[in-house]
């Protein structure tokens, strides 16, 4: 059963990127571009969510992606609340099903969900009842769906369309849930080719299956490449001794000026946030021209703005 896509194709809950149709990214993508106006306004704020009640629930630490999500659900007029999970029930040892629970007879509507454990927005979508929406803000190493959506938008609103497009994800591959979801995005949107560059430590098993061609030599995996999108070092999801130092990652994959200058001269450069300036990227290409690095956190308003409307059937 596709738990996210209703029987006649409409989007419930939006859990991952994986077998998300084309039309459906595309429509997310539409809608976002309608919503930047909003954005721009003196008085930034629409009616379209008017009395719906949304729950932040954020498991794992967050900047970018909680904010965001908060002011986009203000801008759609919904009253958001926001749970410090450090300081709620679940540290009192309530489940995680025993929360939503009670969150959900207080007449919520909608839940986005930051988890630890990749899966934990798709058990809350398989349990609550079918009028609540759920939205995975990230879960574990699985996937970060809103993440690569306003990815997508940046890339089309940079590049206007992606094929043709050779884009490269540089760095922890094997931790990323933001790299698997752009992945999806990617090869569903039609992109020539998605190269992944990273060492063999810090490249999932099999990632040849996901459709991607594999680079260890970061000189080789930029040549000719229209989007760079750099990765952190994970490094709380990493276990073991096959973590590289800061300088040695920084001296085979940083991306700095002078590698930079082996892709397409108007390539742009990417990043999810929240950087390491001198671990995967140097300061001058972070501030530098071919950085698009702020815009994105600017779509990701719209973006969810565009996801939570379009979950409660009031897409524009
Ligand atoms: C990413 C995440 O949390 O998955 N950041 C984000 O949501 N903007 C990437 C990261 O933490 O490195």
């Amino acid at each position: 059963m596709n738990l996210q896509l209703s029987r006649t194709g409409e989007m419930r809950h939006l859990l991952t990127i994986e077998g998300l149709p084309k039309q459906v990214i595309y429509d997310v993508l539409d809608a976002a571009e309608s919503f930047m106006p909003v954005t721009k306004r003196d008085v930034k704020k629409v009616p379209l969510l008017r009395g719906k009640t949304i729950f932040n629930l954020f498991f794992e630490s967050s900047t970018r992606t909680r904010t965001t999500f908060e002011i986009a659900a203000k801008r759609l007029s919904a009253d958001v609340i926001n749970i410090n999970v450090g300081t709620s029930a679940v540290a009192k040892g309530e489940s995680l099903l025993d929360t939503i629970a009670n969150l959900s007879a207080m007449n919520a509507d909608m839940f986005v969900v930051r988890h630890g454990q990749s899966g934990a927005p798709h058990l809350i979508a398989k349990y609550v009842p079918p009028h609540i929406n759920v939205i995975n803000a990230g879960d574990g190493s699985h996937a970060h769906p809103t993440q690569a959506l306003l990815d997508m938008y940046t890339i089309r609103y940079f590049k206007k369309k992606f094929e043709g497009l050779r884009v490269a994800i540089v760095g922890d591959i094997s931790h990323s849930r933001v790299a698997r979801s752009q992945i999806h995005a990617l090869t569903t949107l039609g992109a020539s080719e998605v190269r992944v560059i990273a060492p063999k430590t810090l490249l999932p098993a099999n990632v040849e299956n996901l459709g991607v061609s594999v680079y260890n030599d970061i000189a080789l995996g930029l040549q000719e490449v229209d989007v760079i999108i750099m990765l952190r070092l994970q490094r709380e999801r990493m276990s073991g001794v096959n973590l590289p130092s800061s300088q040695e990652f920084y001296s085979a994959y940083g991306l700095t000026q002078k590698r930079l200058s082996l892709a397409k001269s108007d390539a742009i450069v990417m990043h999810p946030g929240p950087i390491n300036r001198g671990v995967e990227i140097e300061s001058l290409v972070a501030d530098g021209r071919s950085s698009v690095i702020l815009p994105q956190v600017t779509f990701g308003i719209a973006i969810r703005m565009a996801v939570m409307s379009i979950l409660a059937g009031q897409a524009k």
